[in-house]
């Protein structure tokens, strides 16, 4: 069973495979900021501290939402992102929290979009 440890309220919890993260976080009460659930607000965003190699793919809400400059960074969408089949750690920060929210979200080529 994999865990997450949200760093902020240093809650560790045992999830099932493929779980995802806000909605984990909301259940067991990691304290994750959140707002939409959708992946268009960008108030769940989170830095993966550990375990990036045991999450699912980035999503187009999160290339545009998050842009390659915080993908790059290691930050991800909560509401958007599950944890396969490994431990990972995450940690948010209010200040980035508000740089992405105000972010305006890229338009996405069509090539990309699809990756
Ligand atoms: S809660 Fe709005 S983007 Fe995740």
């Amino acid at each position: 069973m994999p865990k997450i440890h949200f760093i902020n309220s240093n809650k560790e919890l045992n999830v099932p495979n493929n779980s995802n993260i806000l909605r984990m976080s909301l259940r067991y009460d990691g304290g994750l900021p959140n707002r939409c659930g959708g992946g268009i607000c960008g108030t769940c965003v989170c830095k993966v501290e550990e375990g990036v190699e045991f999450l699912d793919k980035v999503k187009v809400q999160e290339r545009r939402k998050l842009g390659e400059e915080w993908l790059e960074k290691g930050y991800r969408l909560g509401c958007q992102t599950f944890v396969t089949n490994g431990d990972v750690s995450i940690s948010w920060d209010e200040e980035v929290t508000e740089l992405v929210k105000k972010r305006k979200p890229d338009r996405l080529k069509k090539e990309f979009s699809s990756v």
